[in-house]
């Protein structure tokens, strides 16, 4: 998604805190940090937001196994902790919204009673008898269940029969078609947009936002004996976290969204129920929502009673979260469904890494040391064919990173690497020392700045290790000044500038 006017604001969920944060948590943090690096990189004005779901039955059941009586220390707690591990992963959010601090609630507040003032009947006292699942803090219906339990939960739902408030989503089912129809880049990929399309147009009713047996949650403004249903809450934390009812000039500065992530299993709701709730606040819509798919570990569902929950810190601390950030993107195509593996994430850290990346860049650099004496060797008179070739991987680039298609930027970058070490291999760089110098500075000065560049395309997916590329390429002070254009002119590694050749990019992992 490209930026509005010069922001470019992301979004991933927040996070239920009734346990810590695995793999597939990762997965959608990984791909917002991405594209916020990304955007960065353009020199847009980014933010990113991330946070935790605090207001859910799951974690209130979560707080009373764990043997805490106050639930708000077992909600910071939890919440510290998921902050820590996002930060140690070098996730580069802007801001960590809690869905039980003050300004969330005086936002939830203020939208609540936009939607009154605007559409006086859009919220409307009931009686809702029916299921709730407390896994997917959803209501469910009688022919969701398998065996008369919940098919992703495996539990019977909790039967109910209370006084609620209702929000009339069904009188926004002709708006929100018109808008999925008339914005085609709304829901993405396309065949989550025709899935939604289907259930606003066919199934999608009045849904309750409110519960009166619950104590823990935001009082419904004017009647705080109930609490407001969780999700009516939740999807609010997108306009709080960026200053509504608290900060109207940032507010206006960011919103709305330019892309929220999320999994497939929250689509309804942020497709359908959240634009419907915009609508009757008179808030604008977010530009798009984008849907990634679940992966599962080794075949099998990830799930604590197989013990197959993979610990993101686990695998980062053992590879190098840099790792873990391209096999995540690399590995399941973004939008589609996947799976984990160790045993694929070391063949893709020995092959594509340590071998295609590393390998290559130790090559040229040992070559820069014994025929050059560690110095960038003029360009030889260049490569006529170079700068356009690279400028047409830039555009294929942003247009993959405009279609978040993380798979093939790396794609586009492992091609080239693979073409510089045929090339290598072809042009034979230890003959032409001896018989053709200047065709040696073309093929050296050529490879160098070619890894310049790959350096960069892979800065918003692995920064760790392209600041590396930089340190080790001698030039790390001079790009971190350059702008996005600079960066990306052809040309940039300058003649006699010295190299600094350090240890192997992706040791192997006996030596580490
Ligand atoms: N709290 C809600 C979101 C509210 S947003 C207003 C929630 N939280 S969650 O913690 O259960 O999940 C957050 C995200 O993690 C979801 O987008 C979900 O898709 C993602 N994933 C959880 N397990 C996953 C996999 N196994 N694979 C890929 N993504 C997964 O839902």
């Amino acid at each position: 998604m490209a930026a509005t006017n010069g922001k470019f604001y992301v979004t991933t969920p927040i996070y239920y805190v009734n346990d810590t944060p695995h793999i597939g948590h990762t997965y959608t943090s990984v791909a917002a940090d991405t594209l916020a690096r990304y955007h960065r990189c353009r020199g847009e004005d980014v933010f990113y937001l991330t946070g935790t779901d605090e207001n859910s039955q799951k974690n209130v059941e979560a707080a009373e196994k764990a043997g805490y009586q106050d639930i708000q220390s077992y909600l910071d707690m939890m919440s510290g902790k998921w902050r820590s591990v996002f930060s140690e992963l070098g996730l580069t959010f802007d801001d960590f919204i809690r869905t039980t601090e003050e300004r969330h609630k005086k936002a939830v507040d203020k939208f609540w009673r936009a939607v009154k003032a605007n559409n006086p009947d859009d919220i409307y006292l009931g009686e809702y008898v029916g299921l709730y699942c407390v896994g997917c803090e959803a209501f469910v219906n009688r022919s969701d269940l398998v065996d008369g339990k919940c098919p992703i939960h495996k539990k019977e739902p909790k039967a109910i029969k209370e006084k609620n408030y209702f929000f009339r989503l069904s009188a926004y089912r002709q708006k929100l078609l018109a808008h999925i129809d008339s914005h085609p880049e709304f829901i993405q990929p396309e065949a989550r947009r025709n899935e939604v399309r289907s259930y606003i147009d066919k199934f999608m009713e009045d849904v309750s936002i409110s519960r009166e047996t619950m104590k823990w949650g935001i009082p419904v403004p004017d009647d705080p004996k109930n609490v407001i249903y969780v999700w009516f809450d939740a999807l609010i934390n997108y306009l709080s976290g960026i200053g509504y009812g608290t900060d109207e000039a940032r507010f206006r500065r960011l919103w709305p969204a330019d892309v929220h992530l999320v999994g497939k299993d929250i689509i309804k709701f942020h497709c359908a129920l959240w634009p419907a709730m915009l609508m009757a606040a008179g808030v604008e819509l977010p530009r798009q929502v984008f849907a990634h798919g679940f992966f599962t570990v080794d075949g099998d569902k990830m799930s604590k009673s197989l013990g197959n929950v993979v610990d993101p810190l686990v695998v980062a601390g053992k590879y190098g979260m840099d790792t873990l950030r391209f096999f995540l993107l690399r590995e399941i195509p973004f939008g589609g469904d996947g799976d984990f593996s160790m045993k694929r994430l070391a063949e893709r850290y020995a092959n594509d890494l340590a071998n295609d990346l590393g390998n290559l860049l130790h090559r040229v650099l040992s070559m820069t040391e014994k025929y050059y004496e560690g110095k960038v060797p003029s360009d030889g008179g260049g490569c006529p064919d170079a700068p356009k070739d690279q400028e047409e991987a830039w555009q294929t680039y942003d247009k993959a990173m405009a279609v978040l298609d993380f798979a093939a930027v790396l794609d586009l970058i492992w091609e080239h690497l693979r073409w510089d070490n045929k090339h290598i291999d072809e042009v034979k760089p230890w003959v032409l020392v001896k018989n053709d110098r200047k065709e040696l500075d073309k093929v050296i000065y050529y490879l160098l700045e070619h890894l310049r560049h790959v350096a960069w395309m892979l800065k918003p997916v692995m920064p760790v290790v392209a600041e590396k590329m930089f340190d080790q390429l001698g030039i790390a002070a001079g790009e971190a000044k350059k702008t996005w254009d600079e960066a990306r002119a052809w040309g940039g590694m300058r003649e006699n500038a010295t190299i600094s050749k350090g240890m192997p990019l992706f040791p192997r992992l006996e030596d580490k």
